[in-house]
């Protein structure tokens, strides 16, 4: 396949509407996770890069882009959205063969970030201060403000969702952008700048620079000419990055993935849960910030659910993005290294099925068998940590005050779903799961952009999506006038 079917040049980055060489001249190989050959170069971003990236948004800000009306931004906003629907089939392809994504599942990533430029360029001029009632001879308002330079660190298991809920936001909101891409996978955001430069977003206004997380990434998060940063990714670095941040004093948004339940009663409608408990396990082979990896199962439909998700579990077939399987392989070597770690760690526990790699898989690929484990306690690591693969855990639980332990009991709260016909209960599960997003008989909802997201405990804090993400992406200025 060609790798600049929108003319990009992954080895450089974008900045200031350009495509220029790292400062350092060096590159990185990208992996095609689906048989482990080398991609292409990218660019190895540094510190030098991302000054300039910063000094490129700055002078967006005192330009054109700042002085850009809310209006026009939004325009710009959904020209870009119809742009990137003119570039369906070669953006999902892109991601698809990136990433190691089924392509029916980058395709779906594709119209998400679509979807997202639309609702945020609708949105970009409906978010408005307030006037204030106050003393007498005083008028008092707000005005929302953008922060100034925000800097986006994203990983690969979704990157032109993450860029769509997150660069779109900002943008809405009038910040200028600096984009650090995951080194696993940034072909589609460096497309992405290119798109919405040809859209007609001024230069500057987005900068992409490619590099790893310990170079182009902490130079990001630690730029004193940043005053926002909105990241995506592992516990560990989301800590490294607010501590960071803190020395600057600049806001975070930090979304840290989860360990996220699906909680079954007995009175459930079986059928129509088995579809989302599954997939909501498998999707982009478990890689989902808000993948459910645990299932919580009443007793009395106990082994009947076990029987129906195995029997699932069992037809699934793992093999290359292109060949649009359930499941494709994992991002890298490493990740299949950390998920087979998982799987080895549950030799104490009982697996009730298997999925399988199809024959001729290419050897080289980062396949993980999609694997179900049953009756697992609900301490154990499988149960407690992100596996971040296709691997999920069904646990048994007796009443409803037992479910809502077990669903609360890790150090996580992305998003949370429960299963059941009865009204009230529905209404106490709501209100007792501890998540930024609770689905009452579904899963995920669709992914809805309208829909704020976001987590608490290590899942992080900060909401993203839907309006909320234009509070985040803008600060607060109470302007108080004395006209007697
Ligand atoms: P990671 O947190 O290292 O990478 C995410 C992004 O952060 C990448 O762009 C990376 O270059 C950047 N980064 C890494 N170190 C950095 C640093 N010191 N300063 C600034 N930026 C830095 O995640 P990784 O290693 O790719 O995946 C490890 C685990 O993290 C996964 O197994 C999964 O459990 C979790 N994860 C969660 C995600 C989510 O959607 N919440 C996404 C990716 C990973
Ligand atoms: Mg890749």
């Amino acid at each position: 396949m060609t790798l600049r079917p929108l003319n990009i040049d992954p080895s450089k980055c974008f900045i200031a509407g350009a495509w220029v060489n790292p400062i350092g001249q060096e590159v990185l190989p990208l992996l095609n996770p689906s048989d482990g050959t080398t991609l292409c170069q990218i660019a190895r971003g540094k510190s030098e890069d991302i000054d300039a990236a910063v000094n490129a948004a700055d002078a967006a800000l005192a330009g054109d882009w700042g002085k850009a009306t809310a209006a026009e931004r939004g325009r710009v906003l959904s020209t870009i959205g119809r742009a990137v629907l003119t570039h369906v089939d070669e953006l999902a392809k892109l991601e698809a063969v990136d990433v190691g994504k089924p392509l029916a599942q980058a395709r779906a990533d594709v119209l998400a970030l679509a979807r997202y430029l639309e609702f945020y360029g609708g949105a970009a001029d409906k978010i408005h201060g307030e006037t204030i009632p106050y003393l007498d001879g005083y008028t008092v308002y707000t005005l929302r403000e953008p922060h100034g330079v925000t800097g986006h660190i994203i990983p690969w298991n979704y990157p032109m969702q993450i860029i769509g809920r997150s660069v779109g936001a900002a943008l809405a909101m009038g910040n200028a952008c600096v984009l650090k891409p995951a080194e696993e996978a940034c072909l589609t955001a460096l497309a992405f700048a290119e798109i919405a430069h040809q859209a007609g977003l001024p230069a500057g206004a987005l900068n992409v620079v490619p590099g790893l997380g310990a170079e182009a990434g902490a130079a990001l998060s630690a730029h004193k000419g940043v005053h926002h940063i909105s990241f995506t990714g592992s516990v560990g670095v989301g800590k490294l990055i607010q501590a960071t941040a803190s020395e600057n004093v600049v806001p975070v948004t930090l979304e840290l993935g989860g360990k996220s339940p699906q909680v079954v009663f007995d009175d459930a409608n079986i059928d129509a849960a088995l579809p989302f408990l599954v997939n909501a396990g498998i999707q982009n082979a478990g890689q989902t910030c808000s993948a459910s990896s645990r299932i919580l199962v009443q007793r009395g439909v106990y082994d009947q659910v076990v029987a129906a998700m195995a029997a699932r579990y069992n037809a699934l077939r793992a093999g290359p993005a292109l060949d649009n399987l359930d499941v494709g392989p994992l991002v890298s070597p490493r990740q299949k290294e950390i998920v087979e770690g998982f799987i080895a760690k549950g030799a104490d526990l009982t697996c009730v099925a298997r999925g399988q790699i199809i024959d001729g898989a290419p050897i080289g690929g980062a396949y993980v068998t999609p694997t179900l484990f049953a009756d697992v306690p609900p301490d154990h690591t499988l149960a407690q940590d992100e596996i971040f693969g296709p691997v999920q855990v069904i646990i048994p639980f007796t009443d409803e005050a037992e479910a809502i332990a077990i669903a609360n009991g890790t150090a996580f709260g992305l998003v949370a779903s429960c299963w059941t016909e009865n009204g009230a209960r529905q209404m106490r599960m709501a209100r007792a799961l501890r998540a930024g997003q609770v689905f009452i008989n579904n899963y995920g909802a669709g992914g809805g952009v309208e829909l704020p997201f976001g987590g608490t405990g290590l899942s992080g804090h900060g909401r993203e999506k839907g309006f909320e993400a234009l509070y985040g992406f803008s600060t607060l200025k109470t302007v108080a006038v004395l006209h007697g």
